[in-house]
């Protein structure tokens, strides 16, 4: 019976009991393993398990760093979590090609976020209009007690406006809001100060008196932040002379220049194509933004959004070359923050902010957009030259190494060996034999 009732009730020993004698066929083995994950400090395990529910253990993931990304002048090691190999190499590459061109430009554009109050009203649409009108200062009035913090770090609510969805669905209408968050994501800011919109919108309703009596009632249907932030948005670039590119590879500048801007073009018409080069850009925005404790799901879902603005999803990164320029951007939106969640508890995310200087959230996006620029060249770059998998491999061959338990000595011999041949998993298992009397059957399946 693997059903249960209240396990979030549970201790955290009893939840880990349960699941091991449910799901495992060695309960107490899997216990010690899922144990011996936890923080030698139990003050410190007690913080990770509140960051979520139902806690048994920690997920270790690598803490990386891609050292030399020269942004705006300014040097930065920008720290990484992610677990797929070639992503920092890939970082790192970029990051120290590009410092010698000059580095990385980033700008801000706007960083505004947007709420949404939705809600169902049966009326005549201009009364409805000059009741959002007449309320506006009181709306901006009562949320007074939640935003003023936010106010007096120069945020709060920048507009509130009446949209009329009516033609999408019969009595539906938005009270659309825009907020300036400053230094926070301000997600929970955000649908605080919604719900109390929501709230005064009901009330005042029924008190407004030019309301026909069916129209006092308005049906508030939810009020929630939308995760599509366009104009949150920044944009970063590289460029230099095309010849100042070198030899790419053993490509002269000219034509690896000329295949890069038709692979850019390739991930602008073919949404396959775009999917995967966009995937690339978010293996290095995802990884800063888990590395200082900023959400991944919303900058990923915002970022692909962003990707389809005009109809078609397209790639987000572009080149131009113009008068013998290489010039390649990226423009995304991505609502990240430095104070509030993870950030003031995370003790990694402190230690990220601090390697990056203490960044405001605007530099944080300049930085994380960056990232993502700079994963998208290794790729492309690779693609279009070698191949990628001869970067992939190489960075690969240690896991599979580890798959055959290989010893120090061993993996030293391989690694020599594999500067001048390409890995596969077979080609790695066939150099074992060859140096070993004996190749172990592997650790992990
Ligand atoms: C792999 O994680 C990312 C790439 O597939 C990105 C791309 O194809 O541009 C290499």
């Amino acid at each position: 019976m693997k059903f249960i009732d209240g396990f979030s009730k549970l201790s955290k020993q009893a939840k880990l009991e349960w699941i091991a004698n449910n799901f495992f066929e060695n309960p107490d083995e899997v216990i010690r393993e899922f144990k011996s994950y936890w923080h030698d400090d139990p003050a410190m395990q007690k913080l990770f398990d509140e960051f979520s529910e139902n806690t048994l253990t920690n997920y270790f993931i690598p803490y990386n760093v891609a050292p030399n990304f020269l942004i705006n002048g300014k040097l930065y090691a920008v720290p990484m979590v992610i677990e797929e190999s070639s992503v920092v190499a890939a970082a790192s590459q970029s990051a120290k090609f590009w410092k010698d061109r000059g580095g990385f430009h980033s700008e801000v554009i706007s960083t505004v976020k947007i709420g949404q109050v939705h809600f169902n009203w049966k009326g005549d649409f201009l009364k409805l209009k000059n009741f959002i009108k007449a309320i506006k200062p009181i709306l901006i009035r009562n949320a007074h007690p939640i935003t003023r913090n936010m106010e007096k770090r120069g945020g709060g609510i920048v507009d509130i406006e009446l949209v009329n969805m009516t033609a999408f669905d019969m009595d539906y209408y938005q009270l659309k809001a825009t907020f300036e968050t400053c230094e926070s994501m301000g997600a929970n800011f955000i649908n605080s100060v919604l719900e109390n919109l929501a709230a005064t919108l009901k009330g005042e309703a029924l008190a407004y008196k030019e309301f026909s009596d069916d129209e006092h009632d308005i049906n508030i249907i939810m009020c929630i932040l939308s995760n599509y932030t366009p104009d949150c948005l920044v944009r970063t670039w590289v460029e230099c002379a095309i010849p100042e590119l070198g030899t790419v590879e053993g490509m002269p500048a000219e034509e690896f220049a000329n295949k890069f801007a038709k692979a850019i073009k390739i991930a602008k018409v073919d949404i396959y194509r775009a999917t995967t080069h966009n995937k690339g850009i978010m293996n290095g925005i995802d990884a800063v933004v888990l590395a200082t404790g900023n959400d991944f799901r919303a900058t990923e879902a915002c970022g692909h959004v962003y990707a389809s603005r005009n109809g078609r999803y397209q790639s987000l990164t572009d080149v131009k070359l113009d008068n013998g320029k290489f010039h390649y951007s990226i423009e995304i939106p991505m609502a990240l923050g430095v104070v509030g969640g993870l950030t003031n508890l995370h003790p990694l995310v402190k230690r990220s902010m601090e390697m990056l200087g203490n960044p405001d959230a605007r530099e944080l996006m300049m930085i994380a957009s960056a990232n993502g620029l700079a994963n998208n060249f290794a790729a492309v770059k690779a693609m279009t030259t070698v191949g990628i998998q001869k970067g992939h491999m190489k960075m690969h061959l240690l896991n599979i190494l580890n798959q055959f338990d290989a010893n120090e000595k061993e993996t030293e011999q391989a690694k020599e060996h594999f500067k001048h041949n390409v890995v596969s998993y077979t080609a790695v298992r066939n150099f074992l034999i060859s140096i070993r009397p004996v190749v172990t059957e592997q650790k992990k399946k």
